[in-house]
């Protein structure tokens, strides 16, 4: 019989049909830039995805939670990972480019502007900021979603909707580059690339 976790490692191989990594990936520019951090990056698959696809000099994570699997995996790969719960590990450490991944939707309501703020923090002037959640509409995929969450990773879900989203980030100091939704199997998708403006 197949034990739970590893009917959850077999399903996370699926997860490229499930989720649009290639067109997060794809919207990655590392012309000059040369430090990438993602923010509740779980196994680091993107982060590896990123050091085989891009040339990113310095690759770090952080993520509440990390396996000692990861660990080691993202040590033979120089990728720096941090478990923490909290953004102020970073001190002063400011990116040229930063990921959030699928992460929002985990963040606690009240939260979750506090979370937002302190990614902000962390790109430099003039950075990339790519933040790729789950889109609470059509209704029925967002509910595939959310049972999706409540099965794997037993969790009710806070959706932070896309347009309030996009708002927040235009009354804050980035500007919004690119934007897009798509459907994917059960689920729907949202992203929004942004730059951080740089001061006069
Ligand atoms: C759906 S998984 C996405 C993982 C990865 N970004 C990906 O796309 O494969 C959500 C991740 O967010 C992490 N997470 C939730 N709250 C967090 C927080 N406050 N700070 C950092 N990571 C967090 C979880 O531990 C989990 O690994």
């Amino acid at each position: 019989m197949i034990k739970p976790n590893s009917l959850i490692e077999q399903l996370k191989t699926l997860r490229p049909f499930m989720c649009p990594f290639d067109i997060v990936l794809s919207h990655i520019t590392n012309t000059n830039e040369k430090k990438i951090l993602d923010i509740g990056g779980g196994d680091c698959s993107f982060l590896l995805l990123i050091n085989k696809y891009k040339n990113f000099k310095s690759l770090s994570g952080i993520d509440i939670n990390i396996s000692e699997k990861t660990f080691n995996i993202c040590k033979a790969n120089n990728i720096c990972v941090y478990k923490s719960n909290s953004l102020d590990v970073f001190n002063q450490e400011k990116y040229d480019v930063v990921t959030i991944i699928d992460v929002l939707h985990h963040i606690k309501i009240e939260e979750r502007i506090y979370f937002i703020q302190g990614a902000f923090k962390l790109v430099k002037p003039g950075g990339q900021l790519v933040i790729k959640d789950m889109n609470d509409r059509p209704i029925f995929h967002a509910l595939m979603n959310r049972i999706h969450d409540l099965i794997f990773a037993r969790e009710s879900i806070n959706y932070f909707n896309f347009k309030e989203l996009e708002n927040y980030l235009e009354s804050s100091d980035f500007n919004i580059i690119k934007r897009g939704k798509k459907i994917m199997f059960f689920y729907s998708h949202y992203w929004l690339f942004c730059r951080k403006q740089i001061p006069e």
